[in-house]
């Protein structure tokens, strides 16, 4: 697409971007400086807690929303100064089920490339209701359908103009796991013909499985930012959740408790999964169950966002 000489302009390009929303007990700081840029092609993950500030994001991205302050660009352009531009070439599946309910699935999409100006959409619409397992579907209407099937046509909507960045804002959430699997063979390949993908998502093997690269917010901070494969690196190791017939004293314990009632440890390989065995018959702790993992994306997620990041030391 651009020359080898010529520096590729990035696909979105966030600089500085706050943004504060009233709330009850004063101002929520929804964007706290968020700087970052990806590239042409990418496959990029923007990951964090609820309330992280992703969707906020993805709305200044989509002009939806304007920052207080800070620029947004997409493909090099403003999204406040040359708005229609910059949402030409950004298709966004939100997070919110939204629809015209007297519309069937068809129609839908057809109104959407209108709004667009593509001409001939026909073809390309067929193929998509063919992708999101929707071809039997494009006469009901929009009201008709279910959740799942509600999130298929916005993921469609986005597409019709075939915009360059891709952005999906929770797209599997509520989507049966047959159906997941074919959206994403679907977006893989909208990936490789060289559109870049930004997803959200709070089902982390599939940012682990699909992502280059992650962004991890935090109170509107980016806490992270680097290729999944440094952010696995940073985590490697073994992780462990060992269940006892007495609760262990803090020494041992490292402060936290998983929900289940387990200690769970990220360790840095067997030798200090000797140690910290030791360490229970030290304390005359019998060891009832243990269970090992490699260390993932979760954990990683874990650290850098949970409030009790100590439980993973
Ligand atoms: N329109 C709004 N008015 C007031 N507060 C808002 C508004 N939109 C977002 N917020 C607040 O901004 C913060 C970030 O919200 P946002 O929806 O961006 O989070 P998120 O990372 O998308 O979370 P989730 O994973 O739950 O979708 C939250 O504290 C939220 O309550
Ligand atoms: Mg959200």
């Amino acid at each position: 697409m651009n020359q080898a000489s010529v520096p590729a302009v990035a696909a979105v390009e966030l600089v500085g971007i706050r943004k504060s929303f009233p709330n009850a007990s004063g101002n929520v700081q929804a964007l706290d400086d968020v700087s970052l840029s990806v590239e042409q092609g990418e496959f990029f993950a923007l990951l964090g807690p609820n309330g992280a500030g992703k969707t906020t994001l993805i709305s200044i991205l989509a002009g939806l929303t304007k920052a207080d302050s800070g620029s947004a660009c997409v493909m090099g352009f403003n999204t406040v100064h040359e708005y229609r531009d910059a949402r030409t070439n950004l298709g966004v599946v939100p997070q919110e089920l939204v629809f015209d309910p007297f519309f069937t699935v068809r129609e839908t999409l057809e109104l959407q490339a209108k709004y667009y100006g593509v001409k001939n959409a026909s073809a390309w619409i067929d193929e998509i209701l063919e992708h999101l397992d929707l071809t039997s579907k494009a006469k009901a209407n929009m009201r008709a359908l279910s959740g799942g099937m509600k999130r298929r046509v916005l993921v469609g909507q986005a597409l019709v103009h075939k915009p360059p960045v891709i952005v999906l804002d929770e797209p599997t959430a509520g989507v049966d796991v047959e159906l997941r699997q074919n959206l994403w063979s679907f977006i893989k390949r909208l990936n490789s013909e060289g559109h870049t993908i930004i997803l959200t998502t709070h089902y982390l093997e599939e940012a682990e499985a699909l992502c280059q690269r992650v962004a991890m917010l935090k109170n509107g901070k980016v806490v992270a930012l680097d290729t999944t494969a440094n952010l696995l690196r940073g985590m490697s190791g073994i992780t462990v959740q060992i269940s006892a017939d007495a609760t262990p004293p803090a020494w041992v314990s490292r402060g936290g408790m998983q929900a289940s009632g387990a200690f769970g440890y990220t360790l840095s390989g067997y030798a200090e999964l000797e140690s910290l065995l030791a360490a229970y018959r030290e304390a005359n702790i019998v060891v009832k169950e243990m269970k090992l993992g490699e260390a993932d994306l979760e954990q990683a997620f874990l650290k850098l966002t949970s409030r009790s990041a100590e439980i993973i030391s």
